[in-house]
């Protein structure tokens, strides 16, 4: 597929924003593994609502930590964002809520009294229990832990309280016996874990002040949001709960393949949902029910419709039949989550999918090519495919413990945006 930088583009020229502050306003609240960066989604948002103005409504059906869906209500739209992770739809919820700020400043001043040394020397609550807890936490940090999670849960607002977990899972990661900055739980030398000691409570409270200063910065802007921004927890494959030709827009930036051999969605999240309470089987098992998470049923249903992935399974079967299946999986799952997405859509919607290439032993799959192949079948129509460099690589390198050796042989400097437009189903 060619790349073109046609005319329609001249407002935002450059899409590699190098020195880009990414962690502006909400963007700073908790982090997430794959993030898009705020100036992407704003420019492309700024760019397809050039191209349409009367556009109001706005869909991301893989809306992680709820970056597009910022964006979207900072510019006056009617933001709805879809994913299945729990600690994602959390973060993005508190990112794109406005908050009550006196009530909220009053609730601060209340939890940063309790939160205090003397008081947790003086605690006597229960520490809960899961599987794994004294192997990724030491007690004295799961302690702390628990004393802070109990002054959490006493705050009366859902909206503080949201905002204060936040902080304490962020806080949660910082703390762990894990390796730190990897998404993959993998735990610290033996070294290095007999000199770590982190201070739970500081770090919780220095993290919620950050949160709170970019709530501050952002407050106004997300009051714009033509409506609240909704937030769906479901399966982009279903999209159930997310309206039927409603959307003008849609913006998204989908996973490049399954979590287990990709980004690993669901280990970064666990220790989190186990320390915010969710059942293990919710909280363990994220990454089997994302995309390419389960193997396709024998035999194989009707091929995918796309030259472009028929070729590179071909390619990879030729010499790795089993991971052949799983590649394909993934991008079985891909094809019905453009289905689902097109039900949502109005015909005339604009959409910009966010995506970058990726390797398979040595195979490459061009998922900017894919995305448009199975879009074509659909009743789309192809605008362009803008390319951006990636400057701070925010995606897994061909040597990041992320990968599973041999299935990365390049790394991903490079994003695509393919810009489609929805012209109506073709039955
Ligand atoms: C690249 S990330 C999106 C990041 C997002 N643009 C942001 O800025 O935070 C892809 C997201 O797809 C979600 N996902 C993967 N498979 C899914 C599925 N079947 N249904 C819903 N969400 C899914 C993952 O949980 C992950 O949050």
């Amino acid at each position: 597929m060619s790349t073109s930088r046609s005319s329609l583009l001249e407002e935002s020229d450059n899409w590699d924003f190098r020195d880009a502050d990414t962690k502006e306003g909400t963007h700073v609240i908790h982090s997430y593994p794959a993030m898009m960066i705020p100036q992407v989604a704003r420019g492309l948002i700024a760019h397809l609502r050039a191209l349409k103005p009367d556009a109001q409504t706005l869909l991301d059906p893989f809306c992680g930590a709820g970056t597009v869906l910022v964006e979207a209500a900072r510019q006056g739209l009617a933001p709805w964002g879809n994913d299945l992770n729990p600690l994602a739809l959390r973060i993005a919820r508190v990112r794109t809520t406005p908050i009550d700020e006196r009530a909220l400043q009053i609730a601060l001043a209340a939890l940063q009294a309790a939160v205090t040394p003397l008081a947790l020397a003086g605690w006597r609550g229960e520490i809960p229990t899961f599987e794994g807890r004294d192997f990724w936490f030491k007690p004295e940090v799961s302690r702390a832990l628990a004393f802070v999670l109990e002054q959490i849960r006493a705050m009366t607002h859902p909206d503080d309280r949201a905002l204060a977990e936040m902080a304490f899972s962020e806080t949660v990661r910082l703390v762990s016996n894990t390796r730190n900055g990897e998404f993959k739980l993998y735990r610290m030398s033996a070294e290095k874990l007999s000199q770590f000691h982190p201070d739970v409570l500081g770090l919780f409270l220095q993290t919620l002040a950050r949160y709170v200063a970019g709530l501050q910065a952002f407050d106004a802007d997300l009051r714009k949001a033509a409506v609240p921004t909704q937030i769906v927890q479901g399966d982009t494959r279903l999209l159930e709960g997310v309206p039927d030709q409603y959307f003008d827009l849609m913006v998204t930036s989908p996973p490049y393949g399954d979590s287990r051999t990709t980004v690993a969605y669901g280990q970064f999240s666990r220790l989190s949902l186990e320390w915010l309470g969710l059942p293990p089987e919710e909280a363990r098992t994220v990454d089997r029910r994302l995309l390419g998470g389960t193997a396709p049923p024998e035999p194989a249903l009707e091929p995918i419709p796309s030259a472009a992935v028929q070729a590179g399974l071909d390619a990879i079967a030729a010499q790795h039949p089993d991971r052949a299946r799983e590649v394909e999986s993934f991008y079985r799952d891909l094809d019905r989550a453009v289905c689902a997405i097109t039900r949502t859509l109005k015909p005339g919607a604009l959409c910009a999918w966010v995506v970058a290439n990726r390797t398979v032993k040595r195979v490459v799959l061009p998922t900017n090519t894919i995305i448009a192949e199975l879009s074509a079948v659909r009743g789309y129509s192809f605008i362009e495919d803008l390319t951006r460099n990636i400057p701070n690589k925010r995606m897994p390198l061909a040597n990041s413990p992320s990968n599973v050796s041999g299935d990365t042989g390049a790394t991903m400097t490079q994003e695509h945006m393919v810009i489609l437009r929805y012209d109506g189903s073709r039955r």
